[in-house]
């Protein structure tokens, strides 16, 4: 089943809960939380007690996108009885089996987030173990950026790569998802749908969310 997981970086912190009932109501199905440490990407957003505050207030189950050095250390901080997935960096992990190993084994699924120049062969080892594949559209480090059309390769070839061999990830897209392009990025073979700007800006959050849905799918 395809998914929408509206990125909270967007959302008017003032009233975080709120923002996300909004989405939940209109049919979204997964938080994308990103998680930024000043660090590994040039921007610092929330940690652990956001994701831990927002557990049992809101009813979707949660995609923490860690955008961290380390996250082997952080990783397990994020666990909430509502975290679905946990995903890293291949670019911040030196021993990226053992994280994903780790990340499973702490009962939720784990998940690699590619850079848009890191080629997909750097995964081919861990394709297998992976619950999640994370292609980056922008830069990560800010919403509200423009698409880079090369991801749709990348998808296009996890998608090959999981029907030949039987593998068992979902592939998201994070970055530049809007009306315009979720129609064409779903029929390259994307399941779960990351969109900030295009959801927390528009004027009718619980319209462009049905709409965006509608786009996404695929008869
Ligand atoms: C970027 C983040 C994204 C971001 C997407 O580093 O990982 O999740 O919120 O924002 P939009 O949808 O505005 O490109
Ligand atoms: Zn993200």
């Amino acid at each position: 089943m395809k998914r929408l997981a509206p990125s909270i970086l967007s959302a008017d912190f003032s009233c975080l809960a709120e923002q996300i009932k909004t989405t939940e109501r209109a049919g979204a199905h997964l938080v994308h939380v990103d998680v930024m440490d000043g660090s590994f990407v040039p921007n610092i957003t929330i940690g652990p007690l956001v994701v831990k505050s927002l557990a049992g207030k809101v009813n979707m189950p949660f995609d923490v996108h860690l955008m961290i050095e380390d996250p082997d250390k952080y990783a397990p901080e994020f666990l909430t009885p509502q975290t679905e997935f946990v995903t890293v960096h291949a670019e911040a992990c030196r021993h990226l089996y053992r994280t994903l190993d780790s990340i499973k084994k702490l009962g939720v699924k784990a998940g690699v987030a590619l850079n848009p120049a890191t080629p997909l062969g750097n995964l081919e080892y861990v394709l297998e173990m992976a619950d999640q594949i994370l292609v980056m559209s922008v830069e990560p480090g800010f919403g509200g950026q423009k698409f880079i059309p090369s991801s749709l390769k990348k998808v296009r070839e996890l998608a090959a790569l999981r029907a030949e061999n039987g593998y068992g990830y979902e592939i998201e897209i994070d970055g530049g998802i809007g009306l315009d392009n979720i129609h064409e990025v779903s029929e390259a073979g994307v399941d779960i749908f990351v969109a900030g700007s295009a959801v927390f800006g528009a004027e009718d959050v619980d319209e462009r969310v049905r709409e965006l849905i509608s786009r996404m799918e695929i008869n």
